[in-house]
């Protein structure tokens, strides 16, 4: 996927292998994780290595195809499909962030909100690294946020656990993330 996916690094989200390293007590190991906007699935297949039971879900038919190609892990499975209608028959323990919130537009966040409480079981989790501050010269994604903004779209439906500007990032990204952890109400 080189070329067109300048987001695409190669490897797992740093912040999601800080998570796993610091935050997980032990929740991740067995859960059933959405990952929506998974791109290649390189968190998808961190997310197995940890003992996850993990779909992907991208809108781009290619993301998916080269996603399918890695051999899996722990039988992860992508799906394609747009995240502001898909939906599963069981709901998931949690969803897994990484730069899908900064890639939809700005007027369509409350959606996304409203997608991750419909898939997220109560008492589950959206654990997410949200890139706040991204170089956005032209307007075009990934788009800016701020932690009050994203806490105020996921207040009808989450309360926020913790939170902090994770310690690993790919270079560009350093100090301009936000590592959270959210629980879905009851
Ligand atoms: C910036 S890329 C990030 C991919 C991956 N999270 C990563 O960091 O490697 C955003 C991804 O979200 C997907 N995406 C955008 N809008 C979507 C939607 N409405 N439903 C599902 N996926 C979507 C794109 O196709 C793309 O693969």
């Amino acid at each position: 996927m080189a070329g067109d996916t300048p987001w695409d690094k190669g490897e797992a989200a740093p912040p999601l292998l800080e998570y796993l390293d610091e935050w997980d007590d032990g929740f991740v190991d067995g859960a059933r994780i959405l990952v929506p906007g998974c791109g290649s699935g390189h968190d998808v297949r961190a997310l197995a290595a940890a003992g996850a039971r993990v779909t992907g879900l991208d809108l781009s038919p290619t993301a998916v195809e080269v996603a399918r190609s890695h051999p899996a892990i722990n039988g992860e499975a992508y799906v394609q499909g747009d995240l502001f209608d898909w939906s599963d028959d069981s709901s998931f323990d949690a969803v897994w962030e990484h730069t899908c919130f900064c890639a939809i537009e700005p007027e369509d966040r409350s959606r996304y909100a409203e997608a991750v409480a419909r898939w997220i079981r109560p008492g589950g989790r959206l654990i997410g690294v949200f890139y706040l501050d991204p170089d956005n010269p032209d307007g075009s994604p990934p788009h800016p946020s701020s932690k009050a903004e994203i806490e105020r779209h996921l207040a009808p439906s989450f309360s926020l656990e913790r939170g902090k500007v994770p310690d690993r990032a790919f270079p560009s990204r350093l100090g301009r993330e936000w590592l959270a952890q959210f629980v879905r109400h009851g």
